[in-house]
């Protein structure tokens, strides 16, 4: 195999583009791996995504292949979803998706922190919009690859008619997606992590849940019951996180995705401060899985936990996993240790767990 495709070869050329121009180029890449059976099975034997061990796990009531996804953002308008899935993911979550197209926050929006291997990113949600992303999730399915749609409302649109929005992005999705995400936790975006609160999580919640009834009358009762989770943000304080959990837990969500970037900036130099946005990668990782071991310890197994936040390796997942979670996801890391790390990330997990070392690694970090 010629070693110039390697990740870590390419990654110099890669890494010397405007991000977001790199994303969308690894994005036309990808788009096309789903196309070729050809660039499929080349792609698996670079990334050693064959023969991957099953390690099914119910989550939700969906029986994920395995416990490793793709986290929201990374492939927002359901372009590449397809080949991505040649990586082995067990689920790939596409969005955030608006109703309506919306172009997102002026540029510059993304920056990398190679050092830290790190992003901030406040893009702001650009989407192409709920029909056409509806329409790419048709047709064809990777065997048992679970599909999840990570829905937001439209800038500007009038608090009061924010429900409404998330009932309407529900019955679009419903046919074609396994479980749906409630994003409250953007930072980029003003006024969004107000949608965090108990009263009004809980009103996006019934409103989800009424659009779900009405659903299954639509289709003569034979609809799947399509759970719905909610996205969290790691900088809620321990008080908004009761507050919160009151809310998702009595409006009736299904799971809960911990976490969103962060607009902390944890061993950055003072300059990242004066960057407005949120904060991914290995920065993110401690702080995220802090958040699920409060999470987990709070919910008592009442609500399933998908971790993400700094998974950049076997062992930050495993740490997930001991944290609560049953799932994990990535993103940040794909663009740091090239898509080799997920099929690695799914042979660690599916292997027998090692708590010594887990307790070891805790001990000397
Ligand atoms: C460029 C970028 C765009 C993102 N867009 C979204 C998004 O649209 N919706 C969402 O829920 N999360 C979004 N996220 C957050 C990720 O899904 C994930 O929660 C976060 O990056 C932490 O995981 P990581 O450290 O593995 O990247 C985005 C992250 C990045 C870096």
């Amino acid at each position: 195999m010629p070693r110039v495709f390697e990740y870590s070869r390419l990654w110099p050329l890669l890494s010397r583009m405007d991000p977001e121009r790199a994303h969308r180029l690894a994005l036309v890449f990808w788009r096309e791996v789903g196309r070729r059976p050809w660039l499929r099975r080349w792609v698996q034997r670079m990334a050693h995504a064959q023969d991957l061990p099953r390690d099914p796990v119910q989550v939700a009531g969906l029986a994920f292949p395995n416990r490793v996804g793709l986290a929201a953002g990374y492939d927002k308008d359901a372009y590449a979803w397809r080949g991505l899935a040649a990586l082995g993911f067990g689920h790939i979550e596409v969005g955030t998706v608006t109703l309506m197209p919306q172009p997102g926050n002026p540029r510059p929006r993304l920056w990398r922190i190679p050092e830290h291997r790190a992003l901030i990113n406040r893009l702001g949600f650009p989407s192409k919009g709920a029909p056409l992303v509806a329409r790419r999730l048709q047709g064809p399915r990777p065997p048992g690859l679970i599909l999840g749609v990570n829905i937001g409302h439209n800038h500007g649109v009038p608090p009061k008619a924010v429900p409404e929005q998330y009932a309407r992005l529900f019955l679009v999705f419903a046919p074609w997606a396994d479980y749906l995400t409630v994003n409250v936790s953007c930072p980029n975006v003003p006024g969004y992590q107000q949608w965090q609160g108990k009263k009004e999580v809980m009103r996006l919640l019934v409103a989800l849940r009424q659009a779900r009834e009405a659903w299954r009358r639509l289709s003569g009762g034979n609809g799947r019951g399509l759970p719905i989770f909610v996205k969290l943000s790691p900088d809620l304080s321990p008080a908004q996180l009761d507050d919160t959990l009151e809310g998702i837990v009595r409006g009736g969500a299904e799971g809960i995705i911990a976490t969103n970037t962060t607009t902390r900036r944890p061993g950055l130099d003072p300059r990242w401060q004066q960057v407005p946005g949120g904060l991914s990668g290995a920065p993110l990782r401690d702080l995220s899985t802090q958040f699920i071991a409060d999470l987990h310890q709070r919910l008592q197994g009442r609500l399933p936990i998908i971790g993400v936040g700094g998974i950049m390796s076997p062992e930050d997942a495993q740490e997930k996993l001991q944290a609560g979670a049953q799932l994990v996801q990535v993103f940040t890391g794909l663009v740091y240790e090239g898509p080799a790390l997920i099929p690695r990330l799914i042979r660690s997990l599916a292997a027998p767990k090692q708590p010594e070392a887990l307790a070891q690694r805790r001990s000397s970090s």
